[in-house]
């Protein structure tokens, strides 16, 4: 079969910023439990899983939780998180992402989402970016987390691509290693000494010029 280049997206961190948001979430959360949560715990929630994100912090709270009164908690902590998402709108896209997305969609290059969210399909109707997107895998798809390459593969199979022929868009150190594991191009949105492991990495999108999508994009 010959393949043909395809792109694939996270979703928190590289098309929305809802870090701000989770953190204060996860932040009631602790709060109410008796401890606190700060910036620098929330930095290393980035990619992990709504499950794994609240063991970590009744780790660091020193707490344990009955399976009843953890799965409660979760639930709270992602209404109070949704509270917030009922508030985005297209203006919360980062800049820089449309003018990659507008190039993808003029040159017909498909893309879809890889998420470890289980929100991001109504996050994507929020930003009205959901029509655009080729293929949508998010965290209700998947049963292992990044830096499993799962979620990436199953979007490169549904975007019709061999994985070599996919280039990730990700801000997380777990999704630039699954993207690296999955042999795909992987372009790592942040800072540069924490996701050195990444092909590419800028700090955000507005660094990045068409011309180099357009390299980057060519088949050999
Ligand atoms: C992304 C975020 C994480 C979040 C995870 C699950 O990977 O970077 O901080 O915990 O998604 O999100 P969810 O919306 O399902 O709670
Ligand atoms: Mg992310």
């Amino acid at each position: 079969m010959s393949s043909h280049k395809a792109v694939i997206f996270d979703l928190d961190g590289v098309i929305v910023d809802t870090a701000k948001f989770h953190f204060q979430a996860w932040k009631k959360l602790a709060n109410d439990l008796g401890f606190d949560f700060t910036h620098e715990q929330n930095e290393q929630l980035k990619g992990v899983s709504r499950v794994e994100s609240l063991k970590k912090i009744l780790k660091w709270g020193d707490m344990e939780l009955s399976e009843e009164e953890f799965n409660r908690q979760m639930a709270l902590k992602n209404d109070n998180y949704l509270s917030y998402v009922e508030e985005m709108d297209e203006n919360e896209i980062l800049p820089g992402v449309p003018k990659v997305l507008k190039y993808l969609k003029e040159n017909n290059i498909p893309f879809a989402l890889g998420s470890a969210s289980k929100n991001a399909r109504t996050i994507l109707k929020k930003i009205k970016l959901y029509e655009d997107f080729d293929a949508i895998v998010d965290g209700t798809d998947v049963s292992k987390a990044k830096p499993d390459p799962e979620v990436f593969l199953i979007a490169a199979e549904k975007l019709k691509a061999e994985p070599q022929d996919c280039v990730v868009f990700e801000d997380s150190v777990a999704g630039v290693e699954a993207a690296n594991i999955g042999k795909m191009t992987s372009i790592g949105i942040g800072d540069e000494k924490v996701l050195q492991e990444a092909d590419h990495i800028f700090n955000d999108f507005t660094e990045i010029s068409i011309e180099f999508i357009e390299n980057l994009l060519r088949k050999e």
